[in-house]
């Protein structure tokens, strides 16, 4: 298990300044300023004054319906006391997955994206480990992740004037000055925040404070939940495909509550993918386990699976044989990155069935034992595929619910299916403070307006939001597009060749003579098998052109699984 890195020397203190210098319409955006914890004795408190009102009635209100009513939940759990002075949850001290370490290029700076914060992040082989920076340049402000570095001294060069900096942030060289002059001021360094590998991803404590260090290193601050990808063997799970990943035009807040909270929905929205299936929609006796200062657990009565999240971006969903792990990263305003991965030990125990009430193994037809046969083969770029057919319907549906949130909130949750979204509502009011600053910006829960909506094609962008970023698929597409082009060439010539021989065939050049009977059968063979290629060829070229535009853009429209 690797440990938390963090920088070792000099470090600059730029928190709060660096998020304000970066995204400064934010710190004057009226709903951060009142949903500002207050401090109390040195305690967060939630805000006495609230700004939406009739919003607050309906969470308050459905949170106790489904808690209360409808799962039995405990009693001290199901009346919070909502005057309680509660520890708040503190969104910049808190671990974020921001890149799967397997796309990383260690030979080549990238910037990344977290709580509107941009970030470059470089291997600094000095040290053996990920930095990452704060994306702009004391001197001139130019991102740093345009840099590159350094072959002498291994350090992030700054690729506008040649400044470059150590893994602590300290500025080590300016090529216009005399060596060593000027660069140990405080204001020629760069931010640099604590970085951990674990469980195949980069993650970044973003809080370059004096504290950060210590704080960040703490067993009790890790929030990972797929503890199996840190173990040996951990390629004996089905997660040898990987973390998904996509970058969403969407609010953290709508992602979270669909993809961390909302059990019921996988069967319905999700039919077709997979072993999902409209016709296993059926009550879910979700209990609200536990709820901390760092997450809950909700639970399906019967002990079939169990929810358990962790803020600020973790959730799992045990199954017992299996699980899936996701991370939901708020990026930017409106924007959140989610990471997935299933852990199915190999291979596969049998179970009776799963929290849905689909079977965990593929049923004993030809189909069910094909698509087994199909996931233990394909790579790691179809894999995504499925991935995206998933994401796909999220995202349409998350879009037009926070648009309508926008206008009217008021929702009806009657069943205890629903007790994962109404924990979170309880959890981000009693202990997340609504939701990390940035997220809450770009979120009709505070009744801001959502962005305008985008069109299908931005929506659901498969390429720039995944493929470009994603080694095995960016791989996969270059291959399939020189495939595409070969299988054009060998499609043209020997369609050509087809005709011409035809053409030879036809004039009589060719079997005109009186031995000819066999040199014609002969011929009309060659022609035939030239065709044949072509028409392959042909094939093969249309069949590659559906496969590289699925890593493009594909519209959730009637063609859909889930909408057949
Ligand atoms: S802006 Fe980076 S060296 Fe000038
Ligand atoms: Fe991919």
């Amino acid at each position: 298990m690797l440990v938390p890195h963090s920088p070792t020397t000099t470090t600059c203190h730029r928190r709060s300044s660096a998020l304000a210098q970066q995204i400064p319409h934010l710190y004057s955006f009226k709903y951060l300023h009142k949903r500002q914890p207050h401090a109390v004795n040195g305690r967060q408190t939630p805000p006495a004054v609230v700004d939406n009102q009739q919003q607050d009635s309906w969470q308050d209100s459905n949170a106790a319906d489904v808690l209360q009513g409808c799962t039995a939940a405990p009693a001290a759990e199901a009346a919070p006391q909502q005057q309680q002075i509660k520890e708040q949850f503190d969104w910049f001290k808190a671990w974020y997955p921001v890149a799967v370490l397997e796309d990383l290029d260690p030979a080549l700076p990238c910037q990344v994206r977290l709580l509107g914060m941009d970030l470059a992040v470089w291997w600094d082989r000095t040290a053996g480990q990920w930095r990452a920076f704060q994306d702009r340049c004391p001197h001139r402000l130019a991102p740093l992740s345009e840099g590159r570095i350094d072959d002498a001294s291994g350090h992030l060069y700054c690729n506008y004037h040649g400044w470059t900096f150590e893994g602590s942030g300290a500025c080590s060289g300016i090529p216009q000055l005399p060596q060593g002059q000027a660069i140990n001021s405080r204001k020629a360094c760069v931010a640099s925040y604590p970085t951990a590998a674990r469980e195949g991803l980069l993650w970044v404590w973003p809080d370059a404070s004096a504290a950060a260090a210590a704080e960040s290193a703490a067993e009790s601050a890790w929030p990972g939940l797929a503890p199996e990808l840190e173990q040996r063997g951990a390629a004996a799970h089905s997660s040898r495909h990987g973390w998904y990943f996509r970058d969403l035009p969407t609010p953290w807040l709508a992602v979270k509550e669909n993809a961390d909270n909302d059990a019921s929905h996988d069967t319905v929205l999700h039919h077709g993918a997979g072993f999902s299936n409209r016709q296993y929609a059926k009550p879910l006796a979700m209990q609200l386990q536990e709820m901390t200062p760092t997450g809950y657990t909700v639970s399906e009565a019967s002990g079939q699976f169990t929810d358990t999240i962790r803020f600020p971006c973790g959730a799992r969903r045990d199954y017992g044989v299996s699980a899936g792990v996701a991370y939901i990263v708020p990026t930017g305003v409106g924007t959140t990155r989610q990471y997935h991965a299933f852990l199915t030990p190999q291979p596969a125990k049998r179970t009776a069935s799963n929290s849905s009430g689909r079977p965990v193994v593929p049923p004993r037809t030809l189909k069910g034992r094909l698509q087994a046969l199909l996931r233990a083969v394909r790579p790691v770029w179809a894999w995504h595929m499925f991935s995206h057919l998933l994401v796909d319907a999220d995202l349409a549906m998350q879009r037009s619910v926070d648009i309508n949130r926008s206008r009217d909130d008021r929702v009806y949750m009657p069943a205890a299916a629903d007790a994962g979204p109404a924990a979170y509502m309880r959890w981000l009011k009693e202990y997340g403070s609504g939701g990390p600053p940035v997220a809450k910006l770009a979120s009709p829960y505070m009744g801001a307006d959502p962005a305008q909506p985008r069109s299908r094609q931005q929506l659901l962008d498969r390429f720039d939001s995944h493929t470009q970023q994603c080694k095995a698929c960016r791989t996969a597409y270059q291959r399939l597009q020189v495939a595409r082009q070969v299988a054009a060439v060998v499609a043209l010539l020997a369609g050509g060749a087809a005709v011409a021989a035809a053409a030879l065939l036809a004039s009589g050049v060719v079997g005109s003579s009186s031995s000819s009977g066999g040199v014609l059968g002969r011929g009309v063979a060659v022609v035939l098998g030239l065709w044949a290629a072509g028409g392959l060829a042909g094939g093969l070229w249309a069949a590659f052109g559906r496969i590289l535009q699925s890593f493009v853009f594909v519209d959730y429209d009637k063609h859909h699984p889930s909408k057949m």
